[in-house]
This record gives structure tokens, sequence and C-alpha cells, in this order.
């Protein structure tokens, strides 16, 4: 059993059958936290939670929501991608299950919202700031996550290939920072992400990047990819506050890697740094 060090794993193991993803897919992410990897627990079922495999026990972790590509249940589908962002320090509750062949609803989502507010800093918890929440999602999970924008509980939402399609003008009235990872003129989202990007009011910070990757990404390459790369840097900036990391995202790093990158108003949004 990998996971065996953290007051999170080591409860929640109990009744939960983990799978490392070392076995799996033969890569655990490269941030300050990894080794990462996913498990189950019977306190959410219906859901997959990616994690470092060992928390240090004064470390705090923020919270990614995801929902798959496809809006499937099988919350292994981005598995390398989502263990290289929990790898950077975070908790990433995916809707569904390992394998699962179902599928998922943005309420799916929002249970985990529930789950984590009401348990966070307590017991298996403890390591938990459900304070910093962001919904994401890739194509049809994207629309699960762009549903949670209403929600107090969510600070921000980061969109990977996908855009609304059809309450398109909604994004008229988001007031919270939204994160547009697009996969170019290729990717079938495109014309929604970019839309939305425009529509969104002046004043409320939003980043959009396109890699000429289409809409398929690179969730499934070692580590995510170059999706895995900018994907660390992102949440260590919006959930943890590590404003360095930003530089990644508006500098020459995501540049060097092949994004074209657009961005406005991102002085209006303030991080401070997890403790
Ligand atoms: C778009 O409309 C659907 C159906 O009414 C709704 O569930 C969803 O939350 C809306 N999306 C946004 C971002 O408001
Ligand atoms: C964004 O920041 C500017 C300048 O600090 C401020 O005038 C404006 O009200 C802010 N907008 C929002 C939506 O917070």
């Amino acid at each position: 059993m990998r996971y065996s060090l953290s007051a999170l794993a080591l409860a929640t193991l109990a009744s939960a059958s983990p799978v490392s993803i070392e076995e799996r897919q033969g890569n655990s992410g490269t941030g300050p936290f990894a080794p990462a990897g996913y498990y189950t627990s019977d306190a959410l079922e219906g859901h997959t939670f990616y994690a470092p495999q060992n928390i240090p026990s004064d470390a705090k972790l923020p919270v990614m929501l995801w929902g798959n590509g496809g809006c499937s249940a099988d919350a292994t589908g981005q598995a390398p991608f989502l263990t290289e962002l929990a790898s950077h320090g975070v908790l990433v509750i995916a809707s569904g299950t390992p394998g699962n062949g179902g599928g998922t609803t943005a309420e799916i989502m929002t249970q985990s919202i529930d789950f984590i507010t009401s348990n966070a800093g307590q017991g298996d918890w403890a390591n938990i700031d459900a304070s910093r929440i962001t919904a994401a999602g890739w194509s049809c999970g994207g629309i699960e996550a762009y549903a949670q924008i209403w929600d107090d509980r969510v600070q921000s939402i980061g969109i990977w290939s996908s855009g609304l399609l059809d309450n398109y003008t909604a994004a008229n009235d988001f007031t919270k920072p939204v994160f547009f990872f697009l996969g170019g003129p290729s990717d079938i989202a495109y014309q929604n992400g970019e839309r939305d990007y425009a529509a969104m009011p002046a004043g409320v910070p939003k980043w959009k990047g396109n890699l000429d990757v289409g809409h398929g990404g690179t969730y499934t390459d070692t580590n995510g990819g170059k999706f895995g790369v900018i994907g660390g840097y992102w949440v260590e900036w919006i959930l943890r506050g590590d404003s360095s990391a930003a530089d990644y995202l508006t500098g020459d790093g995501a540049k060097n890697d092949g994004w074209t990158v657009e961005y406005a108003d991102l002085e209006n949004l303030s991080v401070s740094p997890i403790e």
C-alpha cells in the first residue's frame, strides 16, 4: 500500500482500495509534493481523490474540482494530468470513479463542494483548506465546472478546451476569474472558449492560453505533458497563492512552451500565500 504516511491518506485508506498511479501510468507527478496518486473513499462515494501520497502535517492543501472529458464517470481518464496537479500541493476531487463507464452531471461536482466544505479542517481532512476552491474540467467537464461559478464557495473556474454551449450570454454576468486553456483553432471548443473570454465583463480577471494540440490536449502524456506543466503553475498561483508561479502563465515560460496567451484585469486577482 503506497498511501501510508499522511493523516489524510491513512484514515481514508482504511476504507478505500487505493490504486497507485505509478503502477498504471508510470508517473506520479513532478511538483514539490510528489509523488501523488489517487484513491477512492467511502466518505464520498462516486468521486475520486488525487493527492500527494505524503502530506507534511503542517501543510495545507487547497481544492480543485474536476469534470472529466465527455462528462465521463471514469475519473482516471485524465489521471496523469490530475496526478501532476495534485503533486503541486492540491487535493483534486474528480467526479466519478476509476474506470467507471457511466456519465456525470454538474450536481456530482457540487456534491464535492458540499463534502469538502463540511469536512475540511477536521479528522481525515485536517490538512484541507476548503476556503480555496477552483472548479475545472475538460470539454463537457468544463460545462460542469462553469455551472459552479454561481456558488459562493468557489473562487475561480478553469475551462480546459471548453466553452458554453447554449446559454452563452451567462459569460456577460461572470464575476469570478476564469482561466481558459484551449487547443488552438483546430480545437472543436476553440470558438466557444474564445467567445466566452471575450464576453466576460471588464474588471473581472481572465486569462486565456492556446496551445496548438487540438481538442485532445496532453492529459494522458507523461505527467500530463504541457497541460500538466501549465496546470501545475496555475494551481500554485491561484490556489496556493504563489505569485511567482503566475509569471509562467503571463510571461516567457508559457510563451516558450508554445502557448499563445492573452489576459486582462489580473491585477484584480489577489490570492494570499496558503498557510
Ligand atoms: C447554463 O444553463 C444550464 C441549464 O440551465 C445551467 O445548468 C448552467 O448552470 C448554465 N451555465 C452557467 C455558466 O450559468
Ligand atoms: C479592477 O481593478 C480596478 C483598478 O484597481 C478597479 O477600479 C476596478 O473596480 C476593479 N474591478 C473589479 C470588478 O473589481
